[in-house]
């Protein structure tokens, strides 16, 4: 018999609730707050009150894209941590209720976890060990795993996440929070024609906040040149931004792969939505001769059917949360 599992996410700035049956996705309703992209960045209070004024409805939205009734649910699964206080708190109390009316489980998940194991979302999914870049808003991780609920990060960024570059660079462009994505559209039309710093740490960790200055003194002295500058050039920039990003990326993960030997290879987290990253990785698969796993734009991004599938694998341990835990 299959277990149906109803999932929650709410560490940051979407609303999100899937209803899986085992690893299979019925449902993945994502309620992104737009209203944070007027203030440059997610201001956590009005997250958690955006989240407060969503969860009841992704949540019947998920269970009715399912066609699953409540008392058919055999767990609930709730992010807990890492992300904002504020918006954890709303997911992770609704979720608590909502498992202790319905008299059924609540599984606790690792927003970060969830990342890596979105590749078992149904099929082809990694073998055992692999290698997982993990890139998002918050975090830049390489992840090397050796089952599902055995994972260890082996190289972190000591200080700016790549997603973080990503919308710090694009802010200094103008652009409206989260830049990401449409650097990742700008850069399309452009040339990596401008040379950014790289930074120079050993071993597996990454470094992100050097590119930032650097970028920060290129666009200040070019635009005391020319005040059109960033206009006149803003695919290029956009471009330039991005290929020392996916570069930096790129150098490690080939380290990390050399130094343990594993060839297969996978990407997550919302910077893994990136079309350059993307397309890098692939060729790059050619020439070191991995086998590569990128997951589908959706299950890159926050979404609950990502904590679902932890959810999945902790409930055929029997880990439940605490009922003491909190977020
Ligand atoms: O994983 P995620 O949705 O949330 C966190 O857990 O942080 O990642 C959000 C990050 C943001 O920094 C956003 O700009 C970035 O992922 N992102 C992208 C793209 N799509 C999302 N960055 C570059 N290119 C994209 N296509
Ligand atoms: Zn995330």
């Amino acid at each position: 018999m299959s277990t149906i599992i109803l999932a929650i996410e709410s560490s940051c700035d979407d609303t999100s609730a899937a209803v899986l049956s085992d690893r299979s996705v019925l449902s993945n309703v994502v309620a992104s707050q737009i209203v944070h992209s007027q203030y440059g960045g997610v201001v956590p209070e009005i997250a958690s009150r955006a989240h407060d004024e969503l969860i009841w409805w992704v949540v019947e939205e998920a269970l009715r894209q399912a066609q699953v009734g409540k008392h058919e649910l055999n767990a609930l699964a709730c992010t807990r941590g890492p992300g904002l206080l504020g918006s954890l708190l709303v997911g992770y109390i609704f979720s608590k209720a909502l498992a202790y009316s319905l008299r059924i489980p609540l599984i606790d998940v690792h927003h970060m976890q969830a990342h890596v194991l979105a590749h078992f979302l149904g099929d082809p999914s990694p073998e055992f060990p692999f290698i997982c870049l993990t890139v998002s808003g918050g975090h830049t991780q390489l992840v090397l795993i050796e089952d599902p609920l055995k994972m260890r990060v082996i190289g972190k960024s000591l200080d700016d996440a790549a997603g973080e570059a990503f919308d710090k660079g694009g802010k200094l462009m103008n652009l409206p929070y989260p830049a990401g994505p449409q650097i990742d559209r700008l850069a399309k039309h452009g040339k990596p024609i401008f040379q950014l710093a790289k930074p120079q740490i050993s071993g597996l960790d990454f470094s992100f906040s050097g590119l930032k200055t650097s970028f920060l003194y290129f666009l200040r002295d070019s635009l005391k040149e020319n005040p059109q500058f960033i206009e006149e050039n803003l695919e290029d920039l956009c471009a330039s931004l991005q290929f020392r990003i996916v570069d930096i990326l790129l150098e490690k993960l080939i380290l990390a792969s050399s130094q343990t030997g594993i060839r297969e290879i996978a990407i997550a987290g919302g910077v893994a939505a990136n079309s350059a990253l993307r397309q890098a990785l692939t060729e790059e698969s050619v020439r070191q001769n991995w086998k590569v796993y990128i997951p589908k734009t959706e299950y890159c991004t926050d979404n609950a059917a990502m904590i679902g599938v932890v959810g999945y694998y902790k409930f055929l341990k029997k880990i439940f949360a605490d009922p003491e835990a909190r977020p």
